[in-house]
């Protein structure tokens, strides 16, 4: 096959990371006889400082026109002065929406080999953590109306049934592919919109009967997600409580430099990225964790590319070189083998060739 993929490599370790990620996606190409071609477009702080915007209409049509997308992150203090408007996370929005992505899956999941990592007691974790939170990507607060008054300032939450519906028929679905429980999240006992989300997912619950279906408010999800993070399976929330809990399982996992997310239309296009930001105290040293970008390819294989081979390929790796001891500095523990960006990459590569 043919893969046609735009690249965002972004600000701070984006390039780092992005970087080791194709290398390893070209090594799984070789092996599997695909032939891949990679086009590398501007977004975020490094498409401000170049063209005076952070999501380039030239990137936004690019995308549209690859199969689908891999992002590393953008942002940076660099460009904390610029207005929100033009500020570079405005480019994620933008492609976000302008995508359609509306779908965004972050698996959260605790390694076996990282188990010292995690910050919870070992009881809490034992046997595993396997949480995929399904985050609504392109409504609610972040895309709502927003402005000033005289002497204050509004963002809106809003939802159709419509949007909600369509998440929430995604979260069933991959629920019916996992252990078949599913937590909606929402705020219902304040927010209207809450209100809303909550009686669609329930009308949506009649098609899958055999999913159990829970509803909690997000306070209370907070608080269960470090209390008892095992109780959960699915997560389907809006957009703006999906960024919160999904940094919150990412920590209880142990690292959020491992982490991959998957953004998604209807169809089979997405836009892939690890969950963690630009970093850029240590941009460009050598320091950054390419896992969680390695493992985003490995989303973007088995969801846009219908390659679940090859993307367990890639994940077979990721868990060979943790066996072998490999380490990045956030990982690191003592008696394990301290290796920088480069030096991953190539472990990586080396172990998927000898798969
Ligand atoms: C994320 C990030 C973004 C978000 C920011 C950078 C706009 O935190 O992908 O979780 O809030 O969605
Ligand atoms: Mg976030």
């Amino acid at each position: 096959m043919k893969l046609e993929i735009a690249l965002i490599p972004g600000d701070g370790i984006g390039p780092d990371i992005v970087r080791e990620a194709v290398k390893v996606l070209q090594t799984v190409c070789d092996k599997a006889g695909h032939s891949l071609k990679t086009k590398s477009l501007l977004a975020g702080g490094a498409a401000i400082d170049a063209t005076g915007k952070p999501l380039p209409e030239e990137t936004l049509e690019e995308a549209k026109a690859s199969q689908s997308v891999l992002l590393g992150a953008v942002g940076g203090p660099k460009w904390d002065a610029v207005p929100g408007e033009l500020r570079p996370e405005k480019a994620l929005l933008g492609l976000r929406g302008g995508l359609g992505l509306f779908c965004n899956l972050r698996p959260a999941l605790l390694y076996s080999q990282l188990a010292d990592a995690c910050p919870l007691r070992r009881e809490s974790v034992e046997g595993g953590l396997d949480i995929m939170v399904v985050r609504e990507l392109t409504g609610g607060i972040y895309f709502g109306e927003r402005g000033r008054t005289a002497d204050g300032a509004y963002d809106t939450m809003s939802y159709t049934k419509g949007e909600v519906e369509r998440i929430a028929r995604k979260a069933f679905e991959i629920a019916m592919k996992r252990s078949k429980r599913l937590t909606s999240v929402d705020k219902a006992n304040i927010l209207e919109t809450s209100r809303l989300w909550r009686a669609t997912v329930d009308e949506v619950a009649r098609d899958y009967p055999e999913v159990a279906v829970n509803h909690l408010y997000v306070d209370n999800a907070a608080m269960q997600l470090v209390r008892n993070p095992r109780q959960f399976d699915v997560i389907l929330t809006e957009n703006m409580f999906g960024d919160i809990l999904s940094d919150e399982a990412s920590m209880v996992t142990g690292s959020i430099g491992m982490l991959p997310s998957a953004s998604l239309r209807a169809d089979s296009f997405g836009m892939y990225e690890p969950i963690h930001g630009s970093a850029p105290d240590i941009a460009g040293q050598d320091k950054a964790n390419p896992l969680a970008t390695v493992l985003s390819v490995a989303m973007m294989l088995r969801y846009s590319l219908g390659m679940g081979e090859e993307a367990s390929l890639v994940e077979k790796a990721v868990d060979k070189v943790l066996d072998e001891g490999l380490r990045t500095a956030d990982i690191y523990t003592e008696g394990t083998k301290l290796c920088g960006t480069r030096a991953m990459g190539d472990a990586l590569v080396q172990a998927v060739k000898e798969a």
